[in-house]
């Protein structure tokens, strides 16, 4: 309390109840605020490495859901599945570009990934995540 609001703020309204996920969840927010707080900078490097860094950790995250989606046998698998694959790509494609001078990572897409990223939470996480929670994962 008393410090400034991160660009990605996690409450109580963004947790889903299991653990892992809501670590992951934290550890991407983590990563889109560092990028955020280095958006002026004029340090490539450093800002490819936290975009390397996002990836990696949206990878990490992506696998995890969609494991236990798997092995629960999740009904909604393949479209949750399919805006995993969508946004990695994007990332992707994003970092790609940023590494090889074509692109800037600028407000815009912070937001776009924001949007993203709660849009998902409150749409897609949330009902997996109750999923788990049914089937006693916590
Ligand atoms: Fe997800
Ligand atoms: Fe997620």
């Amino acid at each position: 309390m008393g410090t400034a609001m991160n660009f990605i703020e996690i409450t109580r309204n963004e947790l889903i109840g299991v653990s892992l996920i809501d670590e992951q969840h934290q550890s991407m927010a983590v990563l889109v605020n560092k990028l955020y707080d280095k958006l002026n900078s004029t340090d490539k490097k450093m800002i490819q490495n936290y975009l390397f860094k996002l990836l990696e950790v949206v990878e990490v995250h992506f696998e995890t859901e969609e494991n236990l989606m798997r092995s629960t046998k999740f009904p909604g698998y393949i479209s949750h599945k399919l805006e995993h694959d969508r946004f990695y790509k994007q990332i992707l494609t994003s970092t790609d570009r940023f590494s090889k001078g074509l692109e800037t990572i600028g407000i815009e897409q912070l937001k776009g990934i924001r949007q993203w990223f709660f849009n998902h939470l409150e749409l897609s996480d949330k009902k997996c995540g109750k999923y788990f929670i049914e089937n006693g994962i916590s």
